[in-house]
């Protein structure tokens, strides 16, 4: 759910970054009556604005800030691996983007929130309910954490479907096949936690097959010996329970 900014905190917005973060943040604040500039090129002029939100790469976060410093009363970012450092506020949606995502894309997600002052703290969380999300704080100490658990969340996960899509072509059988099973899986542990869900040979003890499994992954001969190491810790958790 978004809801109209309250007029005290009705910021005028320039999205600076036109990648696939920034045209979808664009187009939602402007959809949730913001005042938007942008999305905007890495050249591209604007006028004073209330707040700046640098959507660039997180290698290129200082650099756009000294640039757009003489045009916004207040910067932010939308990196979750980055500290304040040269801004004011930063607001991390605890999604993916590919950037054709609808507006509605923030309506219920997570998000890390964090401000220099209070009154930019207030800006950054009303900026994110605005939007639908649900603000939480997150330490600087543990940014690295917390951003390392959204890549075994979001990039890592593909990169195991990827193999799995690739072994189940080997067998004829098609990536739709595999959906159901992957989304009642997360569906399972959604609901009660990895170890609680576990199944397969690995949960059962049954070895045999795991070395069966072993011998036809191919080249996926790495990532299933890490993969299977992970999963017999899970599965000992599970008997511990
Ligand atoms: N995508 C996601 O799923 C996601 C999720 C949460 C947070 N974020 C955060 O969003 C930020 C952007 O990520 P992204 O995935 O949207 O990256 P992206 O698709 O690579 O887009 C970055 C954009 O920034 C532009 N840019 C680079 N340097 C610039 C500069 N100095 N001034 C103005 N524009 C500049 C790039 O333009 P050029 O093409 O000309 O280089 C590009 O259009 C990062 O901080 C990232 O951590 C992304």
């Amino acid at each position: 759910m978004t809801s109209t900014p309250s007029p005290a905190l009705a910021p005028t917005i320039a999205v600076l970054g036109a990648g696939r973060l920034g045209t979808v943040l664009a187009g939602a604040l402007r959809a949730a009556g913001f005042t938007v500039h942008g999305p905007l090129g890495r050249d591209a002029e604007f006028s004073t604005v209330d707040l700046a939100i640098l959507c660039v790469p997180d290698a290129a976060i200082s650099d756009a800030a000294a640039t757009a410093r003489p045009q916004a009363h207040r910067l932010a970012h939308v990196s979750g691996a980055t500290g304040l450092g040269g801004v004011d506020l930063s607001i991390h949606p605890l999604q993916t983007f590919t950037g054709g995502e609808p507006p509605e894309v923030f309506a219920g997600i997570g998000a890390a929130v964090d401000g220099r002052t209070d009154a930019d703290l207030a800006l950054a969380t009303e900026i994110a309910t605005t939007l639908g999300m649900h603000p939480f704080r997150v330490d600087d100490t543990h940014r690295a954490s917390y951003h390392a658990a959204a890549s075994f969340a979001s990039n890592f996960v593909l990169t195991v479907l990827d193999a799995a899509e690739e072994l189940a072509n080997e067998a004829g059988v098609e990536r739709a096949h595999l959906v159901p099973l992957v989304r009642q899986t997360v569906e399972n542990w959604a609901a009660s936690g990895a170890a609680a869900v576990l199944t397969g040979p690995i949960a059962r003890g049954d070895e045999a097959t795991v070395a069966r499994q072993r011998a036809a992954s191919g080249h996926l001969g790495d990532l299933f010996d890490a993969l299977a190491a992970a999963t017999r810790d899970l599965a000992g958790r599970k008997d511990d329970a």
